[in-house]
C-alpha cells in the first residue's frame, strides 16, 4: 500500500487528507512536523510514495531540505517519491507538483489519486482565473493540464566544437525568445551559427556577465536566424529563464490586442520548435496552458479576425497561429447554435485548435498540408510522411507528455477526419465526433480564408486586408458544394449566417 506523508501546519487540512486519503484511495497517510522526522522517515520505509509539504514562514528552508533531500537521493528509491507543495513558488522547487497554498481540499485529494495513479484527475485543478477577469469572463474558464514531472532529456541535435582541449556543445533555441529579453544583465551567453566550409562556426551575440542593451538586442535579433545557440552547460539554466519570461509574458492580462497577437504567435513558434525537438519540459506545458487562456482572452477582444489578417499580411505572425486563433474564433462563435456543444468543453475547443498542427514542425508545412493534394507534388516524401502521420503524432505526443482527457486526443487524432489518424480523408466521413466535422469545415474555410491574404501579399496588394463580403460568399458558396452532408452542411450554412451578421 503506497505510503505518503504529510508535514503541513492546516490542521483542518492534515486531518482532511488523513481521512479522505484513507477512505477514498486506502493509501497509509503519516503525518510529520519536521522535514528531519519525514526524512528518517524516508530512511526506513520502503512504499512512501509522495509528501505533501507547506511553506510556512521560517520554514522555507526546511522544505528546501526535504526537497534537495529526495533529489539527491532519487537514484536510491526504486519508485520516484513526489513532492506536492502548498505553495505557488515554483523558481526553488522545479519538480514539485505546486498546488497554490490554500488548494480545494477535494481537489486535492482527487490530485494526489491521480499522481499516484489511483484516479483520473481532475483537469481544472491548475487554473486559477486571474483576478483581472471581471465576472463576465469568468464562465469561459479553461481547463488545464495536468503537470506530470517530465524528465525526458532534451532531443536536439548538439553540435561539439573543440577549443584546444575544451569541448564545447552548443544546443539551438528559438530566436523568438531574444524579442521577449528584458535589457538586464545577462548570466549565460548566446550565439548565432554560421556555415565555413563543411563546418560550423559560432560567434557569440550575448555574453555572460554583461549588460544587455535594447538597441544591442535589436541588432541581435536583426542578424539572427531562426534559431540562437546556448552553451550545453547553460542550456537548462538559460532556457528556464528564458520560458518564465514569455510565461510571465502570457500571464499579463491586460496586454493590448496588438500585443497580445504577437506574443500567441512568438508562443506558438516556439512550441512548434519545442516539437519538432521533443524538448518538452514542465515550462513547455506552462506555456501550453498560459496560451489556451491567451487564446481564449483573444477570441474575446473585438475585431479580432480582422487584427489577424492584417498582422498576418504584414507577416507579423505565423500562418499557424493564424489558422488556429481564427479557428478557435469561428468555432466559438457557431457551435453555441449547435448540440454537440454541450459536450465539449470550450478549453478542449481550444486545444484542438491550438495543438492539432504542432507535429507538423514548421509553419510551411502546416500551410502546406492544408492544401495537400495541389502541394503534394512538390513535396519530399519524408515530408508527405510528416503530413499523413501529422494527427496520429499529436494525438500520442500530447498523451505521452501529460494527462489528457481521452476525447480530446480522439479530437486530435481525428482532425483530418480519418479514424486512428494516419492519412487525409478524401470523403466526408460521418463516424467521426461532430466537433471534428465542424473543425474540417472550419479549417477548410480558414485555409481558404488565408490563402486570399496570401495572394494579396504575392500581388503587393497592401491595402486590402478586410475581407469582402463577396469574397467570404465566394469561400462559402464553393464549401456547399464539397461539403453536401449532414452536419458538415449545418456548420457551412451557420458560418454563412454567422457573416452575414457579423
Ligand atoms: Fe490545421
Ligand atoms: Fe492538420
Amino acid at each position: 500500500m503506497a505510503q505518503i506523508i504529510l508535514i503541513i501546519s492546516d490542521k483542518e487540512l492534515k486531518t482532511i487528507l488523513q481521512n479522505k486519503l484513507v477512505s477514498s484511495y486506502g493509501f497509509d497517510v503519516l503525518t510529520k512536523e519536521t522535514v528531519a522526522e519525514a526524512i528518517s522517515m524516508l530512511e526506513i520505509l520502503p512504499d512512501i510514495a509522495l509528501v505533501v509539504c507547506d511553506i510556512m514562514t521560517g520554514k522555507e528552508a526546511a522544505v528546501k531540505k526535504m526537497y534537495d533531500y529526495l533529489e539527491k537521493n532519487k537514484a536510491d528509491f526504486s519508485n520516484e517519491i513526489k513532492m506536492v507543495l502548498l505553495s505557488n513558488d515554483k523558481t526553488f522547487y522545479p519538480n514539485c507538483h505546486i498546488v497554490g497554498p490554500q488548494p480545494n481540499h477535494q481537489k486535492l485529494i482527487k490530485h494526489i489519486g491521480f499522481l499516484l495513479g489511483k484516479d483520473s484527475g481532475n483537469l481544472d485543478f491548475f487554473y486559477e482565473p486571474p483576478k483581472e477577469l471581471n465576472e463576465a469572463q469568468e464562465e469561459s474558464k479553461t481547463t488545464i493540464f495536468q503537470m506530470p514531472i517530465l524528465s525526458k532529456p532534451v532531443a536536439q541535435a548538439t553540435t561539439k566544437i573543440k577549443f584546444d582541449q575544451l569541448v564545447v556543445e552548443y544546443l539551438p533555441i528559438s530566436s523568438k525568445y531574444l524579442l521577449y529579453l528584458p535589457e538586464t544583465e545577462m548570466n549565460f551567453s548566446a550565439y548565432t551559427r554560421f556555415k565555413k566550409g563543411n563546418e560550423f562556426e559560432y560567434n557569440k551575440k550575448i555574453t555572460e556577465g554583461t549588460i544587455l542593451k535594447k538597441e544591442d538586442l535589436d541588432k541581435i535579433i536583426l542578424r539572427s536566424g531562426k534559431e540562437i545557440y546556448i552553451e550545453k552547460q547553460e542550456f537548462s539554466m538559460a532556457i528556464d529563464y528564458l520560458n518564465s519570461l514569455i510565461i510571465e509574458k502570457l500571464q499579463n492580462y491586460n496586454l493590448e490586442p496588438l500585443h497580445r497577437v504577437q506574443l500567441n504567435s512568438d508562443s506558438y513558434e516556439i512550441l512548434l520548435d519545442v516539437f519538432k525537438k521533443l524538448s518538452f519540459d514542465k515550462s513547455s506545458i506552462e506555456i501550453i496552458k498560459e496560451l489556451t487562456k491567451s487564446v481564449d482572452q483573444m477570441a474575446n477582444s473585438p475585431d479580432c479576425m480582422e487584427l489577424l489578417s492584417i498582422e498576418y499580411q504584414k507577416r507579423k505572425i505565423c500562418y499557424g497561429y493564424a489558422h488556429s486563433q481564427i479557428s478557435v474564433n469561428l468555432l466559438l462563435a457557431i457551435s453555441e447554435k449547435f448540440s454537440w456543444q454541450n459536450d465539449i468543453s470550450k478549453n478542449k475547443i481550444i486545444l484542438l485548435a491550438l495543438l492539432h498542427d504542432l507535429t507538423l514542425r514548421s509553419d510551411r508545412l502546416i500551410k502546406l498540408h492544408h492544401r495537400y493534394s495541389e502541394e503534394s507534388k512538390n513535396l519530399t516524401e519524408e515530408e508527405k510522411q510528416i503530413i499523413l502521420n501529422h494527427a496520429d503524432d499529436a494525438a500520442t505526443m500530447i498523451e505521452k507528455m501529460v494527462k489528457s482527457p481521452q476525447e480530446l486526443l480522439v479530437l486530435l487524432r481525428e482532425h483530418h477526419g480519418v479514424r486512428g489518424g494516419k492519412g487525409l480523408s478524401n470523403i466526408l466521413n460521418t463516424t467521426i465526433l461532430p466537433v471534428n466535422m465542424a473543425f474540417i469545415v472550419i479549417e477548410e474555410f480558414v485555409a481558404k480564408y488565408l490563402a486570399i491574404i496570401d495572394k494579396n501579399i504575392l500581388e503587393n496588394k497592401e491595402n486590402e486586408t478586410i475581407m469582402t463580403k463577396q469574397q467570404i460568399d465566394s469561400i462559402l458558396n464553393e464549401m456547399k458544394v464539397k461539403f453536401e452532408k449532414t452536419t458538415y452542411r449545418e456548420v457551412t450554412d451557420r458560418l454563412q449566417k454567422f457573416f452575414a451578421y457579423a
